[in-house]
């Protein structure tokens, strides 16, 4: 399975809906670590319920964006996840510098709540719903240098309802993020996504030798 850590800062609902998948045989990773930037993220009892190694990192403790990067860096990396295994953005709502990105060089994926390039920030959802959308969803991308912007993976739409709040309208965009999310983590398990600039192509799954004739 392919190594990967988990960054949180919240509820983990999307770090559940992977551990979920693990659990089922469905999605070939191992989570070795989980870390949150808050030290009251639920996302850190998840990770404790179900026996993972979780780390809280306050972001507080440092008086720059770079030496905080280091510090994940290192503790990603002590836990035995390299530029070989990947690192899962969920829900981590830090931006990231050239640290962490060096560290592990296109291995870092995130999900955001609208269609991007729609939406970017800390408010996804309230966003697009006071915009007016009619059509709003999630984004699985991986990460660079600029804030919600890498080449995509995955994206999933919903309808969104006219005078519908972000409230209203976030927890069905969650769903999806439950369902797309796992998927593109076991594409990159599968080692199926091909980077190729902003394009990202999905290349066949290896042979079914049980189906050949
Ligand atoms: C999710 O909706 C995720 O897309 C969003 O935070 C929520 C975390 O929920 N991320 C961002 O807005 C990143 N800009 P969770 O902690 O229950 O997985």
């Amino acid at each position: 399975p392919l190594p990967i850590a988990v960054l949180v800062s919240g509820g983990g609902s999307n770090l559940q809906s992977i551990i979920d998948r693990v659990e089922q045989g469905a999605l070939d990773v191992d989570i070795r670590l989980v870390v949150s930037n808050k030290g009251d993220a639920y996302g850190l009892e998840r990770a404790k319920k179900h026996n993972i190694p979780h780390k809280v990192l306050l972001h507080t403790d440092y008086a720059t964006r770079e030496a905080f990067d280091a510090d994940m860096v290192k503790a990603i990396n002590d836990a035995g996840v390299d530029s070989s295994g990947a690192v899962v953005l969920a829900g981590f709502m830090r931006i990231i510098t050239p640290v962490f990105l060096s560290a592990f060089e296109n291995r870092v994926i995130n999900i955001h709540p609208a269609l991007l390039p729609s939406f970017p920030g800390a408010h996804g959802q309230p966003d697009a719903a006071d915009y007016g959308v009619k059509i709003s969803g999630c984004t699985v991308h991986f990460v660079d240098e600029k804030t919600d912007h890498g080449p995509i993976i995955i994206q999933a739409a919903v309808p969104a309802l006219a005078g519908e709040t972000g409230d209203e309208l976030g927890p069905r965009i969650l769903k999806l993020e439950h369902r797309v999310f796992p998927q593109a983590l076991q594409w990159l398990a599968e080692d199926r996504l091909e980077l190729d600039g902003r394009f990202v192509r999905l290349k066949p799954a290896g042979k079914r030798l049980a189906e050949q004739p």
